[in-house]
Parts: structure tokens; sequence; C-alpha cells
């Protein structure tokens, strides 16, 4: 299938609308495969990787939209350094195994399609408006941490990662993907 008019919009603070934040978090916990029993864990865990991410200052949101209000997936994505910043200190991988790598690679995202718009080259899309953005902000590299058996690595490679890292946390295989950005104009 063919993504027709598909567009990556870049959204700013407080400029998503309702139905397109639902959109998100239902992509977002979909894409997770995780199921949660009531109380704060399901909070916690949405804070971690898409709400902080929300908030605006430098960070990025992207969305990738079909006709004017079907998201097919989103990107969010914070330009500078995580071990330099205090909100990123409960993901203890940055600081405890990747310090240096951070400093080579500092912009970082998380990005995750709707299922019926995987496979149709739309995650390339929000993966190089990021990149624009970042290489833009100065960011000399830019990395993503995912599993060591994930399914979305050769995605990743595809798109000019390379694996320069790898872990253990909380008990998983995690490997870093980072890819050089080109000092901007
Ligand atoms: C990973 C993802 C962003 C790639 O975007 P895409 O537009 O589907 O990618 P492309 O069409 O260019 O390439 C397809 C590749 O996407 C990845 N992919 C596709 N479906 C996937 C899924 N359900 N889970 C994980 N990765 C998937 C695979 O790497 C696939 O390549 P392969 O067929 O060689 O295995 C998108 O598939 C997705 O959101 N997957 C589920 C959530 C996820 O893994 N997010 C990243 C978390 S680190």
């Amino acid at each position: 299938m063919q993504s027709r008019d598909l567009a990556i919009v870049e959204v700013h603070a407080g400029e998503l609308s309702p139905a397109e934040s639902a959109q998100v978090e239902t992509i977002f916990f979909e894409a997770s495969g995780r199921t949660f029993a009531p109380g704060p864990e399901r909070a916690v865990f949405r804070e971690r990787w898409l709400g902080r991410f929300l908030r605006g200052g430098t960070d990025v949101v992207l969305l990738a939209v079909e006709g004017t209000e079907t998201v097919a997936g989103y990107l969010v994505g914070a330009l500078e350094d995580p071990t330099q910043q205090p909100r990123f200190a409960d993901i203890s991988y940055f600081a405890r195994d990747f310090r240096d790598l951070c400093r080579r690679y500092p912009a970082h995202l998380h990005i995750n399609l709707a299922p019926a718009f995987r496979n149709r080259s739309v995650g390339v899309q929000l993966i190089e408006a990021f990149a624009a953005r970042a290489s833009d902000a100065g960011a000399p590299g830019m990395h993503v941490v995912t599993g060591k058996q994930a399914r979305n690595i050769s995605f990743y490679k595809r798109c000019g990662f390379s694996q320069v890292g790898a872990t253990v946390w909380s008990g998983s295989d995690i490997v870093f993907l980072g890819r050089s950005l080109p000092a901007s104009a």
C-alpha cells in the first residue's frame, strides 16, 4: 500500500489538538505492547517515554499525518545530551553506560507508527525530519536505544544508525545506535 497524502508536520508546545493527542497516546500504548494494572505505573511509563517530550522547550514533536486528521505515527525527541539534564536521571543507562556516546550523539528520539502505517517507509520520513532539526540545532549526532533483539534494528540501520554501544538495563539487553550528523551551514 502506498502512503498518499501523507505529511510530516512539526507541532509546537500546546499545539497538539485533543484528537491528535488521543491518537498519539493510542499509538504509544499499542506500540509498547504492555498492559497496565490500575495504578501509577502507567502514568510513570507514559511520562518517561512520551509525556516529558510534549512540554515544549527545545524538544521536538513530529507527526506523520494522513489527510487532515489521521495521525499515522509520531516522533518525539530531545536535542541536547541527556546526561546533562536532570529530567533524564530516571533512565540510568545514559550516565551509567553511555556517557561518552551521549556526548558524541546527544540528540535522541522515540518513534512509533500505528500498525496500519508500518512497513510503508513512513518512519524514515520522521527520522530524516528529526535529523535535519538536530543538525540545524548543532547536534553532532543522534541516537536511539532499543532492545538487542528488537525487530526495529534493521529499520534504524537502513536509516544510517550503527550499533556503537550495548548494556543490560532492567534485566534486558539493550543497544545504543548512533548516527553522526553533518554540521549545519
Ligand atoms: C520501527 C518503525 C518506526 C519503522 O517505521 P516503518 O515506516 O514501518 O519502517 P519501514 O517501512 O521503512 O521499514 C520496515 C521496518 O520497520 C520495522 N518494523 C516493522 N514493523 C515492526 C514492528 N511491528 N515492530 C518493530 N519493528 C517493526 C522493521 O525493522 C522493518 O524492517 P524488516 O521488514 O526488515 O524487519 C515502525 O515499524 C514502528 O512503529 N514499529 C513498532 C514500534 C517500534 O518498534 N518503535 C520503535 C521503538 S525503539
